[in-house]
């Protein structure tokens, strides 16, 4: 690639330029935003808009865990009661891969449904939209559907009840599957993407086990500090950004000790898709850059990969954003106006540091290996630098040194704090959570596994 004989200094500068242009366009172009229901019982309330917008057969991506805590029950009886009928396809799983998205799209096609409603994380709502894609091109490979705007046609409409707080995915003009073949992450995206409809309920995350909600948790935080921080931040973007760092501070050590609270949860959520809306504006950074990598070599879940890499890169890039890293500090409590701006910028990453150590968060990846480093370092860098206004560039010597950091052994050295690395305790089933599957009958739905008849043609009203 002619990009590789380029000297990196060469490339500091021309990528700056061309990110800003990048930038400026990022800026004009409008992104649509879903109507959002707020509290607990939301995904009910959404089911009832679903079904008086006229759809006759929606098809519900989801997973068995979501399932299996009866937490589709309000959705899928207030589809049910508003007629419109309900598949349900609960293979998903973290990462959805190629092959599982390509049974979706057949239980959508096989069923005759005519729009989608994600129930559950980022994986589930990005496989819900990368189905509705695929469906609106037909004859197109998910593969082929990869990068930006790829699929002429408009996506089938995408409803979200996020049941993890931290991808915003229910925002975002995103949706990453997985490659198993390459073992890498594929990124599609179109502002069509965005869910017309999502619904934060907190009462569908309160048996969210401690280890996924704290790892998801720093997902949004990652979410909301690399768009502050990064090139293409507008003074949107950072109202965006400051309220869900405030909020995150304020609430994800709650909702890890206390995953009943519903307060907690309910803000939580508000951060994660607010954060969402940030950097789907203003995109992310080298944080994300090496944990996709993480997630497609190791399959490391995707929050706690950022979780690890976040304190690295804040170090590395605190010379030149020492200004915003003092502001951050500010909406984040840690820290008053007369500290001056490096005293609070330190202040800033150390509080992320202690916030990743209260909840648990290791400092080490343990499936990281030596020899993969040189060529996750290439893979990373290659990301960063075809799409994220990162605020100063990183070399691959730099990145493979950040990464080495993180060595199960070495790490101890290079981490960002002292501890040895710590397992993750995971929250006993929390007090309310549901533990088992609805009322037989209840929810008067076909597994996709079954053949429905022909649905009834509604006016189709669109959201
Ligand atoms: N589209 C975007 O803009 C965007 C942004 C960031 C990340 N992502 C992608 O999202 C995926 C990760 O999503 P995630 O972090 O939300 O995790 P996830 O969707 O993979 O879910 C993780 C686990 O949590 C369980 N779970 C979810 N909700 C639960 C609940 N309420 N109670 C109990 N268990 C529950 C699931 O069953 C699953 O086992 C990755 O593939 C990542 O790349 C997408
Ligand atoms: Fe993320």
């Amino acid at each position: 690639m002619i990009f590789d004989f380029i000297p990196e200094s060469t490339r500091a500068a021309g990528l700056g330029a061309l990110m800003k242009g990048a930038g400026a366009l990022t800026r004009v172009l409008p992104i649509p935003q879903p109507t959002l229901l707020v509290g607990a019982g939301s995904s009910r309330r959404l089911g009832q808009a679903v079904a008086a917008f006229g759809h006759g057969r929606v098809l519900v991506v989801t997973d068995k865990v979501i399932v299996g805590l009866g937490l589709l029950q309000g959705l899928t009886e207030a589809l049910a009661e508003g007629g419109c009928e309900v598949v349900v396809f609960d293979e998903i799983t973290p990462d959805a891969p190629i092959p599982l998205i390509e049974r979706g799209i057949a239980a959508f096609r096989d069923h005759d449904c005519d729009a989608l409603v994600a129930v559950g994380g980022g994986s589930a709502i990005d496989a819900a939209k990368a189905i509705a894609v695929a469906i609106a091109n037909p004859g197109r490979s998910l593969r082929s559907l990869a990068g930006y705007y790829k699929g002429l046609r408009t996506p089938m409409s995408v409803y979200a009840v996020p049941t993890t707080a931290g991808t915003g995915s229910e925002v975002t003009v995103a949706a990453v599957i997985a490659d198993p073949e390459r073992r890498s992450k594929l990124v599609i995206v179109d502002t069509r993407l965005v869910p017309r409809m999502a619904a934060l309920d907190p009462a569908l995350m309160t048996g969210l086990p401690r280890a996924i909600t704290a790892a998801t948790g720093i997902d949004a935080l990652t979410h909301a500090v690399e768009a502050f921080l990064g090139n293409w931040a507008t003074a949107h973007t950072d109202a965006l950004a400051l309220a869900a760092v405030g909020l995150i501070f304020a609430n994800l050590r709650t909702a890890c000790g206390d995953g009943a609270n519903l307060q907690a949860r309910e803000n939580m959520a508000l951060a994660s898709t607010w954060a969402g809306m940030a950097f789907t504006r203003a995109n992310v950074g080298y944080v994300h850059a090496i944990a996709h990598q993480f997630g497609g070599l190791y399959h490391t879940p995707h929050g706690l990969a950022n979780a690890i890499m976040l304190p690295h890169v804040l170090r590395f890039s605190a010379p030149a954003v020492t200004a915003r890293l003092a502001q951050l500090a500010l909406r984040a409590g840690l820290g008053q106006e007369d500290e001056g701006e490096e005293t609070l910028a330190r202040a800033f990453i150390d509080g992320v540091c202690r916030l990743n150590d209260d909840i648990g968060i290791p400092t080490t990846l343990q499936a990281l290996r030596e020899e993969d480093i040189p060529e996750l370092a290439r893979a990373a860098l290659q990301e960063a630098h075809a799409g994220y206004p990162v605020p100063l560039y990183m070399t691959q010597a730099q990145c493979e040194a950040m990464i080495r950091a993180v060595l199960p052994d070495e790490g101890a050295a290079g981490a960002v704090t002292a501890k040895a690395p710590r397992k993750t305790r995971s929250n006993p089933p929390a007090k309310g959570a549901r533990a088992s599957s609805t009322r037989p009958g209840a929810m008067r739905t076909t597994p996709a596994s079954k053949k429905t008849p022909p649905r009834k043609r509604r006016s189709a009203t669109q959201a």
